[in-house]
């Protein structure tokens, strides 16, 4: 069925309004309404959203949260917690929220109750990561296996490490995790540089078994293990294997036992909480990682059962749809005042890049109207040294969520202190920014000449009115973490239900595999003939530099 969101009468509403809105300044928006911070702040799961930084009024949001209902937003949200085949293209349901539905409510996929495969492969996890603690999982002679490589890429390496680095506090002891991700051999060499053949256990995590990165990886690390004294037989005692695909995994020498399921309703970049996630459970031990799930969960329960208005994820979406559809932002910002999270924006851009960067909407038809934004991002306070000039003084206008733990996990002195300083004062600049009078009377009390202060004024002046969310929690304990991603999850839900398109596959990314498939040919065989003139130069120069 045709959709266009532009015919919303909503839409054309905001269209409207946004002209009304758009001259208006943060500054005297904060000026008139002295309640406006308390006003616009929300808190689900843990989490608060001080959302009152953002170039809206009362109206805006009304209208915002009425282009939600027209665009059926709430009848998207029942179709995906019901399991309905809302990834269209592929024919399936997108039901990641099933693998951390800690209610057990029923989810029934073609006449089954899918929460009884996603208990038991819960239940397996948690009995192997026991096993590998206890020793009865053990290495080729007996070892306790130390040290876990996750080996995968794309959602079954960024997910999983933004868990793994933001809840390193509760690593148990006496355990590492890597991650061996890209094709590049350098990272494989650099990981197992410091391996133990007897205490390392391989986790190739692939829901496919086919994807070229994580097979090349997985037996070059194989091959590692063969070079230490590793025999054939003994490569089930180090590698085992997510994935839906049994055959490729029995193929490669691991046990049918030590294999952890996969389901088609779960896209890559939602797999954190199914065994793909197994490394992590293994490192923070399964109570922590069924923590991490649960804080999912009540992020799910709100997102699912709270009206719009109060509705984090519709909140976060709308204001983005604001943003992109209506002040022509391009790129949104995901700023991690906490070390611990500084893969979070890696991780989002996987999110929402592939989830919601598609210009064509569910039925087909080529969209006329911006879809995903640009996703970037890195920690607070690196960034203010780097990238933050543009976000303060630049000509684009680059929405922003500033994101913090009330609380450390590591108190140093006043570090958290001045960190959490650094969080507010970069928001303040954003939003006041510094006129020109401000900037004439500082230069003229540190005793410039008006003609001198003129000239430098236009330099120091920064117009603010640059929106931003401020996210805080108490701690980034594994619910709160959980419940974070979760948001996100569902943020990226909610914009590609308003932009009509399918937020669940992924085919822009094929066609470059193939591509690289037959080039690689190339770079074997000599054959150029078919390539234009600059791919054919360069498969010359790379065979002459590798004696090909
Ligand atoms: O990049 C495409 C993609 O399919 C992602 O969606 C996915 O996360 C990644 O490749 C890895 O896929 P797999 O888990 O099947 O190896």
């Amino acid at each position: 069925m045709s959709y266009n969101p532009t015919d919303l009468s909503t839409w054309k509403k905001l269209t409207e309004h946004h002209t009304t809105v758009e001259p208006l300044h943060l500054r005297d928006l904060f000026r008139e309404d002295s309640q406006r911070g308390e006003r616009y702040t929300l808190q689900a799961a843990g989490i608060e959203l001080d959302y009152s930084k953002n170039r809206v009024t009362d109206e805006t949001l009304n209208e915002l949260m009425g282009l939600a209902r027209e665009a059926k937003l709430p009848e998207a949200i029942k179709a995906m917690f019901e399991g309905q085949v809302i990834n269209r293209s592929e024919n399936r349901p997108a039901l990641h929220i099933a693998l951390r539905n800690r209610s057990n409510r029923a989810i029934n996929v073609g006449g089954e109750n899918i929460m009884d495969t996603v208990n038991a492969t819960l239940a397996k996890m948690r009995s192997f990561a026991e096993a590998v603690h206890s020793g009865e999982f053990a290495g080729h002679t007996g070892k306790k296996l130390r040290t876990i490589v996750n080996i995968g890429i794309g959602g079954s390496f960024l997910g999983p490490k933004v868990v793994s680095d933001a809840l390193k506090p509760y690593w148990q002891d006496g355990y590492d995790l890597k991650y061996i991700a890209n094709i590049d051999g350098t990272d494989v060499t650099e990981v197992c540089k410091d391996l133990d053949p007897e205490t390392t256990l391989f986790i190739v995590a692939s829901k496919s078994f086919g994807t070229l990165e994580t097979l090349k990886n997985a037996k070059a690390a194989r091959e590692w293990f063969f070079q230490q004294g590793g025999k054939p037989e003994q490569v089930r005692n180090h590698f085992v294997a997510v994935s839906t695909n049994i055959e490729a995994a029995t193929d490669f020498g691991i046990d049918q036992a030590n294999m952890f399921p996969m389901w088609d309703w779960v896209g890559g970049r939602y797999s954190l909480w199914s065994a793909i996630g197994l490394a992590q459970s293994i490192v923070l031990g399964f109570d922590t990682f069924e923590q991490l799930l649960s804080g999912a969960h009540t992020m799910d329960e709100h997102f699912r059962t709270a009206g719009l208005e109060h509705n984090l994820p519709v909140i976060l979406g709308m204001l983005g749809v604001w943003y992109h559809n209506f002040f022509g932002a391009e790129s949104h910002a995901v700023l991690t005042y906490d070390e611990y999270l500084k893969d979070l924006p890696n991780h989002l851009q996987q999110v929402d890049m592939e989830s919601n960067g598609k210009a064509v909407t569910q039925a087909g038809e080529a969209v006329d109207w911006q879809t995903g934004p640009i996703i970037w991002g890195g920690t607070g306070t690196n960034g203010q040294h780097a990238y933050h000039q543009l976000l303060h003084q630049g000509t684009r206008l680059n929405p922003a969520d500033f994101i913090m733990p009330l609380q450390s996990h590591n108190p140093v002195a006043d570090h958290h202190q001045w960190l959490f300083a650094n969080f507010l004062g970069q928001q303040q600049a954003m939003l006041e920014g510094k006129t020109e009078a401000e900037v004439m009377d500082e230069l003229k009390a540190k005793g410039l000449g008006d003609s001198e202060a003129r000239e430098l004024a236009p330099h120091k002046v920064i117009p603010g009115n640059r929106p931003c969310n401020a996210i805080t929690f108490e701690k980034a304990t594994p619910e709160v973490v959980g419940a974070l991603i979760a948001m996100y999850e569902h943020k990226v839900f909610v914009q590609g239900v308003i932009w009509g398109v399918n937020s669940f596959d992924q085919w822009g990314v094929e066609l470059g595999k193939v591509l690289g498939n037959s080039v690689f040919e190339a770079l074997g065989n000599g054959e150029t003939d078919d390539y234009d003139s600059s791919t054919a130069n360069l498969i010359r120069k790379f065979r002459k530099a590798n004696n090909i």
